[in-house]
């Protein structure tokens, strides 16, 4: 029954999670019994944190899953690896994201939007399928309050590279992050799987490792832990409570209206239009 809702004994997959709010979320999954795949892109770096995290909790259902999000061919081979043994998948926390970087997706865009949307489009597209076959199932958008700075998004903006990174490029991403919740959250209607999109809060993680050192200790000091501000994208993935919610916004667990651009329905069909023929080679 979907209101007993519990990630024991489930599959989950979580972006991003050799560090930060995903290795927090990672954590936190593992101990309440899911099978954790720890989707990053770098096997070096992730696999003593996939060891770290199986002594801590005292089992080995937690593993690594190669996932470089710039690049859509390397989402597609992810994903393939994942469904190639016919597993279920029962939550997918999309979770990676990187701020304040400049450059392009292996694909041609903008670093940013790529990363912490278009990746996770894909991803999400070429999974769902099996999510529904194992619903009930959940995902999960880690987005950000700074989605408000985003009043709509310029698509020809998307194909250019910033010549200087700002805050703006980040904002249009998170509010993909939660138009892209919507819409699923739409479509998904009667299927069993659930969508969620969570604003962590700041917290003291690397996604400050743009900033020098001595200024990021000023700025990261006051910060909540990742522990703290990874706690909404948690309660999201494993509320049973939520069972009956979809496509909304949530911040400091509770429910939050997001911005009235995050709640266009037209941009959000629009964002989904595009994305499918963005990514179409790889569906
Ligand atoms: N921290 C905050 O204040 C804050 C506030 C609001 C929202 N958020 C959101 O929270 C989420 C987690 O961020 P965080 O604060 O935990 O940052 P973080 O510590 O920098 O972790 C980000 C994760 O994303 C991964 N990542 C970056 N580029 C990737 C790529 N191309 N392919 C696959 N993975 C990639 C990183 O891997 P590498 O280690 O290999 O780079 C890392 O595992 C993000 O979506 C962020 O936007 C954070």
């Amino acid at each position: 029954m979907a209101e007993t809702w519990t990630v024991d004994g489930k599959t989950s997959i979580v972006t991003g999670s050799n560090t930060g709010l995903g290795r927090v979320t990672a954590v936190e999954l593992a101990r309440r019994g899911s099978h954790v795949i720890l989707a990053s892109r770098s096997e070096e770096r992730t696999t003593p944190i996939v060891e770290e995290i199986g002594r801590q909790v005292g089992h080995d259902r937690v593993e690594f899953l190669a996932l470089d999000l710039s690049s859509l061919a390397s989402v597609k081979s992810a994903a393939d690896t994942f469904l190639a043994d016919g597993r279920p998948l029962h939550l997918l926390v999309n979770n990676a994201g990187l701020a304040g970087r400049r450059g392009m997706t292996a694909d041609g865009f903008e670093l940013t939007f790529g990363v912490n949307y278009l990746g996770h489009y894909l991803l999400t597209r070429l999974l769902m399928n099996r999510m529904v076959a194992s619903a009930p199932a959940r995902i999960v958008h880690v987005a950000s309050s700074v989605h408000h700075r985003a009043r709509h998004i310029d698509w020809e903006r998307l194909r250019k590279p910033r010549l200087v990174p700002g805050r703006s490029e980040y904002a249009v991403s998170k509010l993909a992050n939660i138009l892209f919740n919507r819409e699923l959250a739409r479509r998904l209607t009667g299927t069993g799987v659930t969508t969620y999109a969570a604003h962590p809060g700041l917290a003291a993680t690397d996604i400050y490792r743009v900033v020098p050192p001595p200024i990021r200790r000023l700025v990261t000091r006051s910060m909540p832990t990742p522990e703290n501000a990874a706690r909404t994208q948690v309660w999201c993935a494993t509320a049973p409570e939520l069972w009956e919610e979809s496509g909304r916004y949530y911040a400091d667990r509770r429910q939050k209206d997001p911005s009235p651009a995050a709640l266009d329905t037209g941009l959000a069909a629009e964002l989904w239009t595009r994305s499918e023929a963005w990514v179409g080679d790889f569906l």
